[in-house]
């Protein structure tokens, strides 16, 4: 019977996305102080949001989730590690705290947290080549995944972030900063589900959309939380981003502004679920997870 509850859907299937990185970080033959310092990070834990969206994706179209499914979750949260690994560095956001942890560098040292970034990386992209899947299917999410992380998605935004910190952005810029430094991997994690899924062009652009969507709504909410969230809910320091100058929702907008801002976003996500059900995409799990953003009634 289809799981129409996102607590069971996620009660079912986190537990086998945990094994399945496990399981594959246990099989590297690397240094051991590498590998540990990769799987402290990992390990630490965190929402696998960007994970759960994929199989949320492949789920709704119908697909049984199986075991190369986990695996092609499982690498998009490899990646994701890295990449606040590298952003916790003194460098970039100088934080110290990640994950209810210290943060890698602070326990590794920074050469070490760099190398441990670079490591999770590239295997993410060895394991995704290993998966049991069709080649042609494969060869869309490595393409996919690069263009996502790259220079073109995650790191150009992670760019746009860093040279902000001296640059005040408008709204509008903010967006761009947002849709790549965050928006990319979480629109991947979106496609890839609709790829795994054998999914049509017309359901995979919605895809695409929820994808894009969510992720705007995601970092705006980030912003937020760093606003008027804590650190032990968290699991990292808070008020952060005026500290490093960053460019953030509520530094523009305000916090009451940054709400108005966010609940347009999620009004404009359920149109579109709207139109997702109309293409024959369950939307039910989508529909919870905008429960995530706790800024509405
Ligand atoms: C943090 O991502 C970085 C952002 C893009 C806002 P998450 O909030 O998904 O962090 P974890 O994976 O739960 O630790
Ligand atoms: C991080 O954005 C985005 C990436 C890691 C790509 P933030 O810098 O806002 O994330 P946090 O607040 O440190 O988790
Ligand atoms: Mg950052
Ligand atoms: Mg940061
Ligand atoms: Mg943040």
């Amino acid at each position: 019977m289809r799981i129409s509850n996102l607590t069971e859907f996620e009660k079912i299937s986190l537990p086998k996305l945990e094994n399945e990185m496990d399981l594959y970080l246990n099989s590297l033959n690397s240094n051991q102080i590498l590998k540990e310092s990769m799987r402290y990070s990992v390990d630490a834990g965190g929402k696998r949001i960007r994970p759960l969206l994929v199989l949320i994706s492949a789920y709704s179209l119908g697909k049984k989730i199986s075991k190369s499914d986990y695996q092609v979750a499982g690498s998009l949260e490899l990646l994701h590690t890295y990449s606040l690994i590298h952003d916790d560095l003194p460098e970039m956001d100088n934080d110290e705290l990640r994950r209810g942890k210290p943060t890698n560098h602070k326990k590794f040292g920074q050469a070490i947290a760099v190398l441990a970034g670079d490591g999770l990386l590239t295997t993410s992209f060895e394991w995704l080549s290993l998966t049991d899947i069709d080649n042609d299917k494969k060869i869309k999410l490595i393409s996919q995944l690069a263009l996502a992380a790259g220079p073109q998605g995650m790191v150009s935004g992670q760019t746009d972030d860093i040279l902000g910190e001296s640059k005040k952005y408008n709204l509008e810029e903010l967006k761009h900063l947002h849709a790549g430094k965050t928006g990319a991997l979480l629109r991947y994690a979106c496609v890839a589900g609709g790829i795994l899924s054998d999914a049509s062009d017309n359901q995979l652009e919605l895809l695409r959309k929820y994808g894009e969507n969510f992720g705007l709504a995601f970092q705006i909410y980030d912003d937020l939380l760093d606003v008027i969230g804590d650190a032990k809910s968290l699991g990292k320091n808070v008020h952060k981003d005026e500290i490093e100058n960053k460019n953030t929702y509520p530094i523009l907008l305000g916090v009451q502004g940054t709400k108005e801002a966010l609940v347009e976003v999620l009004n404009n996500t359920e149109n579109l679920l709207k139109e997702m059900a109309n293409n024959d995409i369950a939307i039910d799990l989508f529909e919870q997870l905008l429960d995530y953003f706790k800024v509405r009634k």
